[in-house]
């Protein structure tokens, strides 16, 4: 039908003429929504954007415990949005610029109250790449969580730090904060002199003036916000270069210099272990941050440079290590799959002892099994509460069956492959996924790919999603 093409043609010119026409007429943007659904924590996070960059410039008195801040952040519009929301948890906001221009904006989220909500005063076209600048000040709060750990902004015997799992974040600056939205980052924090912000990330400069110090990190892989920080106290810093190590940047309170000064020497170590483990490290720098035991409840894996309470073992810097691959390289989807950060950091603990003259991942993964099945003292019966991949409540994504039962899944997909597949799956699923977010429907599809011949779905169903324990050892 050699005639209806021309037709064809014209019409299609008519149609794209009369649309462009309506542009900014008829065509109307929609408010993003305040969370991206995931599944624990619904409002973390929000829809219609695409965050790429984040410049933070902070400023901090510990004296005063106030925090002035100016966040820049570059996102992509995912549809035509005529606002978007920020999760912002206390602090005011003094102004919100959007494309260089003044935008209205306002706060709610009702009693969480985490939702900045933004309004451009020009719609932004899906997929235009826009800057927003927020500038706010405050206390900033401590946060406590569902399972009643505390996060968020922490006041430390001589200073700060900043917390983010899950939700943390939004306590010392505005973002999408929700682990599906990875970014990179420049962090720029200014302390009075003598103290010290350590964040993660490359120290890019130092500058004192007028009796203050301003420290610029750059972090130049994506990273998710509930594993950024800042510490500001005083430090021992040490610098260290290693050949076929990534450089190492420790920073520890000075009460805490003697305790740990040999587990940090393994640094390199751990990571040459990891490297053949896990694969190629996927960041430019690493190292720890060590505050005093009261500072902190917790270890947490933020990224380049570990937080820990007090000197670690070298279990708990081995587990710390293994997230930068298994949750800070790949990150869950959602809050749902966070087994996948610490069933795999469990394991990396296991292997470790298991090639350090310890128990075997065997012996650990039997005594689990048979000790802990026919035990019913709390702390074993705990293990088998809920399987992995469901936690029943946001409070319990960080309980044993977590740790201890996702770590026990890796075995018995060990047990099934062998060793030589097990670490092609190992370092396939961190290097298939690299940079990027995964969720367990897609480990198990991996897993399967990588071993076509084996029938996992015992395993899925009695380990992975399975109420209950599993059949007795
Ligand atoms: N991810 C930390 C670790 O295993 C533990 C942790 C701290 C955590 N806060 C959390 C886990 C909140 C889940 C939710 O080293
Ligand atoms: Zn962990």
């Amino acid at each position: 039908m050699p005639r209806s093409v021309p037709v064809a043609r014209a019409v299609a010119v008519l149609l794209v003429l009369a649309l462009a026409a309506c542009d900014g007429e008829v065509r109307r943007g929609v408010a993003g929504a305040a969370g991206v659904r995931d599944p624990y924590f619904p409002k973390a996070g929000n829809g219609g954007y695409d965050v790429t960059h984040y410049g933070l410039t902070v400023g901090y008195d510990p004296e005063a415990r106030r925090l002035s801040g100016e966040a820049e952040i570059t996102a992509r519009a995912e549809r035509d949005l005529s606002a978007f929301n920020l999760d912002l948890k206390g602090m005011d906001v003094e102004s919100v610029e959007v494309a260089g221009e003044a935008a209205r904006f306002s706060r709610g989220g009702g009693q969480e109250g985490q939702e900045l909500t933004v309004r451009p005063r020009d719609d932004l076209d899906e997929g235009a790449v826009f800057t927003a600048v927020v500038r706010y000040s405050g206390s900033p709060e401590t946060i406590t969580d569902p399972d009643g750990s505390e996060e968020g902004w922490l006041r430390t015997a001589d200073g700060a730090l900043g917390l983010g799992e899950p939700t943390g974040s939004m306590a010392w600056f505005p973002g999408n904060h929700h682990p599906s939205d990875k970014a990179t980052y420049d962090i720029t924090v200014t302390v009075p002199e003598g103290l010290r912000a350590v964040s993660n990330g490359e120290l890019r400069s130092e500058v004192t003036k007028r009796g203050r110090t301003s420290f610029a990190w750059h972090v130049g892989e994506p990273m998710a916000s509930y594993v950024a920080t800042v510490a500001v106290g005083e430090y021992e810093v040490r610098r260290s270069k290693g050949e076929g190590v990534p450089p190492v940047y420790t920073a520890v309170d000075p009460s805490q210099v003697k305790e740990s000064r040999s587990v940090l020497a393994r640094i390199p170590e751990v990571m040459k272990w990891a490297e053949l483990n896990f694969g190629p490290y996927p960041f430019s720098s690493v190292g720890a941050i060590v505050e005093r035991e009261d500072d902190a409840g917790y270890a947490l894996e933020t990224q380049n440079r570990p937080v820990f309470p007090g000197a670690p073992s070298v279990e708990l810097l081995v587990h710390e290590l293994a997230h930068q691959w298994y949750g800070n390289s790949v990150t869950p989807k959602t809050w749902r799959d966070m087994w996948l950060n610490e069933g795999f950091a469990t394991y990396a603990e296991w292997l470790w002892a298991e090639d350090h003259g310890g128990d075997s991942a065997q012996d650990v993964f039997d005594a689990l099994y048979r000790d802990a099945y026919y035990d019913t003292r709390e702390a074993s019966d705990a293990v088998w509460a809920f399987p992995p991949a469901k936690p029943p409540s946001a409070a319990r994504i960080s309980d044993s069956p977590v740790y201890q039962r996702g770590g026990m899944v890796l075995h018995k997909i060990r047990q099934s492959v062998g060793d030589d597949t097990f670490y092609d799956i190992v370092q396939g699923w961190a290097a298939a996924h690299r940079h990027g977010n995964a969720d367990t429907a897609d480990f198990t599809a991996y897993v399967e790919k990588k071993a076509p011949g084996v029938d996992f779905s015992g395993i899925w169903k009695d380990w992975l999603y399975g109420d209950g324990k599993p059949d007795r050892p």
